[in-house]
């Protein structure tokens, strides 16, 4: 161990200007605000309108006020991580296409896939390639442009999901009272079953009949995911809490994947948070995916305070999910 610690030293987010409400969607699909709202506790989504601009569009967005807003030159920045589902392209991945437009040419970049836990499971790569004292800047990327794998004809997907992007900047400290002190991950592939895109992967490439079967869209089977995300987010959440001996007092902020509002509630209440100390925006913007965590901390940055106890938790397809305990640094 080289006593280094990574510490988050800016936070940035960015969605479209387009807000997609659910008063829209009751014009597209056969749904209704009352059921969106009690079911979902969604109001409105941000869309990303425009030919030819895709993820990388946000994060580049999102990168270069992060860079600003910290006083960050890109060419100090060594590594890039971008969690996606909806990159770009297949390849070159989005990393290096959000490195290249923003001037970060000294970075090395590569994408993680690991759906709506991808910002956290990026986040803890991040810190322990930092850690190892090989990295001095790293930025982490959670963007989802879900709008383009979402089937506006699936009433039951498409109310959930917008687009979104955030980007943190990690950096070493040797403060011991602050920066990301742990982690735990798991993931299970029996969940593939309940959240999945058929085609346009190597097992199934895009063909005019996959089009038409409309196989390049998310499909979900909505209640196994509820139940599993529940109760994989609270277990974790209450191992971590119980691995690092901290009581809910402790903890200044827990900071919820926005999945869906009442999954945040159960979670919270199963995790024993009341809910003045639950981060939730899921009202504004829907399930980001990848792009959920830090579009929570960029809109909630004015509540943290330096040293306060945070917990981060999210749950995604695969299944993936995890939670990261760390101290805010800024
Ligand atoms: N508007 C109106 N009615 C609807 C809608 C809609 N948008 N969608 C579904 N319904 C109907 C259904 O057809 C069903 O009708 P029926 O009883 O006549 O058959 C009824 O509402 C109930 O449907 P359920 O699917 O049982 O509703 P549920 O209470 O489970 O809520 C939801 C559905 C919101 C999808 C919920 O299951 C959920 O949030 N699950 C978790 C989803 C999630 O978190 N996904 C993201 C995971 S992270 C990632 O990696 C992407």
């Amino acid at each position: 161990m080289s006593g280094l610690r990574a510490a988050i030293t800016g936070v940035q987010g960015y969605v479209p200007d387009y807000v997609l409400t659910n008063a829209e969607l009751e014009t597209i699909v056969d749904t209704n605000d009352e059921w969106i709202t009690s079911r979902t506790g969604i109001k409105e989504r941000r869309i990303l309108k425009g030919d030819n601009v895709g993820t990388s569009a946000m994060g580049i967005e999102a990168v270069k006020g992060l860079l600003e807003k910290t006083g960050t030159d890109p060419l100090d920045i060594d590594l890039v991580i971008c969690a996606t589902v909806t990159g770009d392209f297949i390849f070159p991945d989005t990393a290096n296409v959000i490195s290249h437009a923003t001037g970060m040419d000294n970075a090395f970049g590569f994408d993680l896939n690991a759906a709506c836990s991808g910002f956290l499971y990026a986040l803890s790569v991040g810190a322990k390639m930092l850690e190892g004292g090989k990295h001095k800047k790293v930025v982490v990327i959670g963007a989802d442009k879900m709008s383009s794998i979402v089937d506006y004809t699936d009433r039951t997907t498409c109310v959930i999901f917008g687009d979104g992007a955030g980007a943190v900047l990690l950096e070493p400290t040797e403060d011991p009272g602050v920066g990301i002190i742990d982690y735990i991950h798991r993931s299970n592939g029996a969940g593939a079953e309940y959240l999945y895109l058929t085609a346009g992967g190597s097992r199934k490439p895009a063909t005019v009949d996959t089009v038409m079967a409309r196989e390049h869209f998310v499909t979900q089977n909505g209640r196994p995911v509820f139940k599993a995300a529940v109760s994989g987010m609270s277990d974790v959440v209450k191992k971590i809490m119980a691995a690092n001996e901290l009581e809910t007092d402790d903890i200044r902020w827990l900071v919820p994947h926005q999945a869906n509002r009442r999954i945040i509630e159960t979670v919270s209440r199963m995790a024993d948070f009341p809910m003045e100390k639950v981060m939730v925006n899921i009202h504004k913007y829907g399930n980001t995916t990848a792009g959920t965590l830090p579009l929570c901390l960029w809109d909630y940055e004015d509540q943290l305070e330096k040293g306060d106890n945070v917990i981060l938790t999210a749950f995604g397809g695969g299944f993936t999910w995890g939670a990261l305990y760390l101290k805010w640094a800024i």
